[in-house]
């Protein structure tokens, strides 16, 4: 299939618009069909291999999410290695010793101050293959303290805020078309399309990719969402925000998301 230009693979599509393409599948599937020089940045967060506790309801104000597909076995990222084009990797210093050295690393600080005593990282760390100055971002997401912001719920166990991933998309402006072949529920096609720019994700979990699926159909009214999260009562899915926006897919995407849709909603 053809999408902005770019001659793509056409099985597992999940949804498209003009902005994001997103596949559900597994992306060692997907990445082999991509042509060479089809894509200018890699921006993922995979899984980082180490078994992580997502029993955050014992937790205040959180839940028990399911755990991460893949996250039981040590990450291998020779598959992403072999794309030839630049790489921004989350989670790189999990499984350091499967990845290049390289100087440029980006860093996320969670927390707000120095003198905080919480169980989690308090920064998280983004291998790159090409950023050759090492650079950090603060952003307060640590437990059930948040900035105030464009995310406005937490529907995946390890979902980075918008505003980091805009912050590493911004860093690359010569980077037209992005791929996210971990994509959970679409951080990095929403910071994309806040941006301007083209992304494409590919997610193995139809119920991540059925949020990412929502939220590119949405693109995030944060005033609209906050009066519908208002509304809602705390047992309520997270998907879909639970507000019916303006759609923005073509008339295929919309078939496809659709008909995916209810699938899950007959399970
Ligand atoms: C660390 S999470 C990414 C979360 C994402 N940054 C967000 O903000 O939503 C990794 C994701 O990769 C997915 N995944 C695991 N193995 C995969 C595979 N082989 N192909 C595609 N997706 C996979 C998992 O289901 C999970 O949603």
């Amino acid at each position: 299939m053809r999408w902005n230009g770019l001659e793509l693979p056409d099985k597992s599509i999940y949804f498209q618009d003009e902005d994001s393409l997103i596949y559900c599948a597994d992306c060692r599937d997907i990445l082999p069909l991509i042509p060479d020089k089809s894509i200018d940045l890699v921006l993922t967060d995979p899984p980082y291999g180490i078994n992580l506790d997502t029993n955050y309801g014992k937790f205040k104000n959180s839940k028990k999410y399911e755990t991460i597909t893949g996250d039981n076995n040590s990450f291998d990222p020779s598959h992403l290695l072999n794309l030839n084009c630049r790489l921004i990797i989350w989670g790189g210093n999990c499984f350091a010793d499967r990845l290049p050295a390289w100087r440029g690393w980006l860093a996320w600080f969670k927390t707000a101050r120095n003198d905080t005593h919480i169980r989690q990282a308090e920064m998280e760390l983004a291998w790159t293959n090409f950023i050759t100055r090492s650079q950090a971002y603060r952003y307060t997401w640590i437990g059930a303290y948040r900035e105030a912001g464009e995310d406005l719920r937490y529907c995946h166990p390890t979902q980075k805020p918008l505003s980091l991933m805009k912050w590493v998309i911004s860093l690359v402006p010569e980077a037209k078309v992005i791929l996210d072949p971990y994509m959970g529920v679409g951080s990095t096609l929403m910071a994309g399309k806040l941006l301007g720019r083209k992304c494409i994700g590919v997610e193995i979990e139809e119920r991540y990719a059925h949020i990412a699926a929502e939220r590119c159909r949405q693109a995030i009214l944060p005033l609209e969402m906050k009066q519908v999260e208002q509304g809602e009562s705390s047992n309520q899915s997270p998907m879909l925000f639970g507000v019916a926006s303006s759609t923005k897919g073509n008339k295929v995407a919309r078939e496809v998301s659709k008909g995916n849709t209810r699938k899950e909603a007959d399970r």
